[in-house]
C-alpha cells in the first residue's frame, strides 16, 4: 500500500512536471535551476528575464544563444560567459551585472 502511494505520487509529480515545462515554459512566474556548479546552484528567474527582454523569447531563443526551449541543450560554462557568450551576452556589465566579481548574484549555496 505504501509503495503504491509513493508510485502514484511520483507519477503525478512526473506528469505535472512535464505539463508545466511544456505549457508554461520559463515565462514570468517560472524559473529553472542549473544545479551542476560546485560554486552553488543558479536559479534563472523567468520574471526578471522576460521583463528585461525587449524582443521577447527570441532575445534568448535564437540560433546564436539558446536555440532550443529545453534545459540542457546548451552546455553553460564560465569561460563562455566571460567571453560574452551564453548568459554573458547580457551579463557583461552593460545590459546586466557583470559575471566576473558577481559570482554570488548567480550562484547560491
Ligand atoms: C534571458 C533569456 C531568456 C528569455 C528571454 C527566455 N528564455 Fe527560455 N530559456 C532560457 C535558457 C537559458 C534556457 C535553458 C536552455 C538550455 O539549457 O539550453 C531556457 C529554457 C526554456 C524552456 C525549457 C525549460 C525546461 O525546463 O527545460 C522553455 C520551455 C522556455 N525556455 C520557454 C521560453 C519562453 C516561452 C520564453 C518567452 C516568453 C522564454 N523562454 C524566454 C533563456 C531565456
Ligand atoms: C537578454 C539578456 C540576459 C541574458 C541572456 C541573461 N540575463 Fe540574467 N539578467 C538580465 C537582466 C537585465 C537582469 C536584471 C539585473 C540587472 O539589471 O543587472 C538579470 C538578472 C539575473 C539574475 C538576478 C536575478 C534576481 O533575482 O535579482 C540572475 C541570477 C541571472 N540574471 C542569471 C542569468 C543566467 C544564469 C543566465 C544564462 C542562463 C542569464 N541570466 C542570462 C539579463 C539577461
Ligand atoms: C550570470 C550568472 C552567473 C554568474 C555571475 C556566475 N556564474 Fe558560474 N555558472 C552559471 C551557470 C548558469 C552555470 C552552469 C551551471 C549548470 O550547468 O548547472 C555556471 C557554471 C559555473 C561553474 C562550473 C562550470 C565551469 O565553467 O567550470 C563554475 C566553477 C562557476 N560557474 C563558477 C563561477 C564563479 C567563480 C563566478 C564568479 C567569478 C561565477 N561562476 C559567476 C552562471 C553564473
Amino acid at each position: 500500500m505504501k509503495r503504491l502511494v509513493v508510485l502514484v505520487t511520483m507519477l503525478f509529480a512526473l506528469l505535472f512536471g512535464l505539463a508545466s515545462t511544456d505549457v508554461l515554459a520559463v515565462p514570468r512566474g517560472k524559473s529553472i535551476t542549473f544545479p551542476r556548479s560546485s560554486n552553488g546552484k543558479v536559479i534563472f528567474d523567468g520574471t526578471v528575464h522576460n521583463n528585461s527582454a525587449k524582443k521577447g523569447c527570441r532575445q534568448c531563443h535564437n540560433p546564436q544563444l539558446f536555440p532550443r526551449m529545453k534545459q540542457g541543450t546548451v552546455h553553460i560554462i564560465m569561460k563562455n560567459i566571460y567571453a560574452g557568450e551564453q548568459c554573458g551576452s547580457c551579463h557583461n556589465g552593460h545590459q546586466a551585472f557583470k559575471a566576473r566579481s558577481n559570482c554570488g548574484r548567480c550562484h547560491k549555496k
